[in-house]
């Protein structure tokens, strides 16, 4: 874990999140000595995050309880597991997944990229790989100059994966559904936390992914359903 000096609010767009989760910039930007500590491992995981959070999400901060009750989860197991081998940093490594579904619009995205910010407060260490699932397959096509079984790898192996958009292609084909059926059951098969967004509703997803994904995905989700209309609608209205 890398020393990560004081960090600026508003660079980061914490106000609000601090704020609401009723932590001081003061606790943030504490403990100039020991690298290990949970404070600097929360400058450092908003450093990353803001690497892979888009400029539209940049501020997003997550209310739904039940992504708050995994997020909790996610970083209980961290501790527990750091305490119990000594580790210096308490990491996300293993957990259960979940599986965000709504129609388009619903704030699927903006709860996701919430949870990532608001894991990085919580002070654990967690490695999040982030896609759509249609730049995904885009990032594997096979193609001249591109290893993409390590491509692939990169995704299948995220300590946290976050998943958004899966099912949303008009056509699936034999490719897109190689894909999805290796990821999630490697996923599945190791217990690896992984945040999965869809505007498939819950009976169209047997249909839409198959009995093999369907099934692993029901066994290692915990499911939030967002309804509503489209929020994009309403902001150009
Ligand atoms: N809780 C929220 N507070 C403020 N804006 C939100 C919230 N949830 C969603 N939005 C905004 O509404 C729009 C749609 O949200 P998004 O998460 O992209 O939807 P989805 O992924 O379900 O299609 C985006 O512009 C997003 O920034
Ligand atoms: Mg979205």
């Amino acid at each position: 874990m890398q020393w990560t000096p004081a960090i600026n609010p508003k660079r980061f767009h914490l106000e609000q999140l601090l704020a609401v989760r009723g932590v001081s910039l003061d606790w943030l930007n504490s403990g100039d000595t020991d690298p290990y500590c949970a404070a600097n491992v929360a400058r450092f995981s908003f450093v990353a995050a803001d690497k892979v959070i888009p400029f539209h999400y940049r501020g997003a901060i997550a209310d739904s309880p039940e992504i708050l009750a995994w997020l909790q989860e996610l970083a209980d197991q961290a501790r527990e597991v750091q305490a119990e081998r000594g580790a210096p940093v308490a990491a996300v490594n293993h957990g259960r997944s979940l599986l965000l579904l709504g129609p388009t619009g619903t704030g699927k995205t903006h709860q996701a990229y919430g949870a990532i910010r608001d894991l990085a407060l919580a002070g654990v260490a967690a490695r999040w790989v982030v896609t759509t699932a249609a730049d995904l397959y885009a990032a594997l096509r096979p193609r001249h100059g591109i290893d993409s079984e390590a491509e692939f790898r990169r995704y299948r192996d995220a300590s946290v994966l976050l998943l958004d958009d899966l099912g949303a292609e008009r056509k699936p084909t034999e490719f897109t559904e190689e894909i999805n059926f290796r990821l999630i059951n490697w996923r599945y098969e190791n217990h690896l936390p992984t945040l999965i967004t869809s505007n498939l509703v819950p009976k169209e997803i047997g249909a839409r992914l198959g009995d093999r994904v369907t099934s692993r995905l029901i066994e290692m989700c915990e499911r939030v359903v967002f309804s509503g209309p489209d929020r994009r609608r309403g902001e150009a209205a």
